[in-house]
């Protein structure tokens, strides 16, 4: 099948690359030459493990092409996946104005019948005007229809959940459209649940909300725990083997972040509230989230009388572990707010620090200072306080040991639950955590 992609951030570029891993003839469009000379040369723009080597392999079968031409990808192709980014707008809502753009040059450039299908999640209702707004840009006499199919990776894992998802949703309203997307995932052996098309756009938002309101659930839990003296640690665990609950997503923590849980719960609580509905669970689950992001910040603020000249080591500023990705991360929040108050931060994270240099440059911000170091002893140092905000591995093997001989002053907020209580303890670190 002869497959173009518009957009080669997470969505499209994976998608891209795994549909010329099972066999498809796939071009990715991307507006950005300077980003079609690098993948063309096997490099990813997007830190994700394994799809490099993926990139490579199929750069070199032929089957993997990239381009800044689109009118040449479409033109021809027999399904356009769409990936582009739907960010969120100042109101909550979703920003479609990228997927207009290509449904534009879609319907400008196609010359013979073929399935758009949207990959980029937005909200319910979407594809239908997609379909039309197409059909009124078309300037040939061709059939072009439209089809949901959401993408459920998850940054840091994408190749894998893309080869091996647990199911794969195709939205469509005929049995040729239908027939089209169950073809060109035939190859990759999944199961395959086929709705109708805004079902499909709903199945995207209930998932991800609900696993957002999981996490908000258990840091609601975690933070009643400490004031009733349990450990959610331990109450994770005991709920974990009811199958009903899943023993995933069940870590209480410094809140969620990255692109989609904090802008697809504010997308579905706003496209409630325009149907005159309000979204009750989610709208708990997004206050939750807000204040759990800075629940370590207000309880360090109580314990000090000032952040001022403080030495303030910072482990981790990216949303998660295996990723670079700040997006929505609890680390940038917590940054601006003790820049604010004066402290001097010494930054560590195997990943992040590119992108979080242009977000705080180094050198005097506000009231404080940034700095970044390249191991997490250096960024502990003669430190007053450390942050631990990303559960990356490097930042899980400082040993409660070397908080004890490195910082000035042995006292660590960890918004991660890296360590056991009682190890800190034995180490003489003064130690807060969530939830315990
Ligand atoms: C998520 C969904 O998992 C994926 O299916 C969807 O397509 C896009 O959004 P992603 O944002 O890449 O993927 O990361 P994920 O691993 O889901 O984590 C999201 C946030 O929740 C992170 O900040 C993470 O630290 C946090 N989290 C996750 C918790 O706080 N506790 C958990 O138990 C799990």
């Amino acid at each position: 099948m002869k497959i173009a992609v518009a957009g080669t951030g997470y969505v499209g570029l994976v998608a891209g690359v795994c549909f010329a891993e099972v066999g498809h003839d796939v071009t990715c469009v991307d507006i950005d030459e300077k980003k079609v000379k690098l993948m063309e040369s096997g490099v990813s723009p997007i830190y994700e493990e394994g799809l490099e080597e993926l990139m490579k392999k199929n750069n070199a079968t032929g089957r993997l092409h990239y381009t800044t031409d689109y009118a040449s990808a479409y033109k021809n192709a027999d399904a356009i996946f769409i990936g582009v980014g739907t960010p969120e707008m100042p109101d909550g809502s979703a920003n479609l104005s990228f997927l207009a753009t290509v449904c534009r040059q879609i319907a400008e450039n196609v010359e013979h019948d073929c399935l758009v299908v949207v990959k980029s999640t937005v909200p319910i209702g979407t594809n239908d005007k997609v379909e039309q707004f197409i059909k009124d840009f078309l300037v040939r006499d061709v059939k072009v229809e439209v089809a949901s199919n959401p993408e459920f990776l998850a940054q840091g894992t994408a190749v894998r959940d893309t080869l091996h998802a647990a199911r794969i949703i195709i939205g469509t309203e005929s049995k040729e459209a239908e027939d089209k997307l169950m073809e060109i995932y035939e190859p990759f052996g999944l199961p395959i649940v086929s709705v109708k098309r805004r079902s499909a756009e709903m199945i995207k938002y209930a998932c991800n909300d609900f696993l957002a309101l999981k996490i908000s659930y258990m840091n609601d839990i975690a933070n009643l725990c400490e004031l009733v003296g349990a450990d959610i640690e331990d109450v994770a665990k005991g709920m974990s083997y009811d199958a009903r609950i899943g023993e995933r997503f069940l870590n209480a923590g410094i809140g969620f972040g990255g692109s989609c849980f904090p802008k697809d719960t504010k997308a579905l609580r706003f496209l409630a509230n325009q149907h005159g509905y309000e979204l009750k669970t989610v709208d708990a689950c997004v206050e939750v989230n807000k204040l759990q992001k800075t629940r370590l910040f207000e309880k360090a603020k109580d314990r000090m009388i000032t952040f001022a000249g403080l030495k303030v080591a910072v482990l981790g500023l990216t949303f998660k572990a295996g990723t670079d990705d700040l997006r929505e991360a609890p680390a940038s929040e917590n940054i601006k707010l003790l820049l604010d108050q004066g402290a001097e931060i010494y930054a560590y994270d195997p990943a992040g620090v590119p992108r979080a240099k242009q977000q705080f440059p180094e050198g005097e911000i506000s009231r404080g200072i940034m700095r970044y170091v390249d191991t997490p002893e250096l960024a502990l140092e003669g430190a007053n306080i450390c942050f631990i905000f990303t559960e990356w591995g490097e930042i899980k093997a400082v040993k409660p040991a070397d908080y004890k001989r490195l910082m000035r002053t042995p006292l660590v907020y960890d918004g991660r639950n890296l360590h056991a209580v009682e190890d800190m303890k034995a180490a003489g670190v003064e130690y807060y955590s969530i939830g315990r």
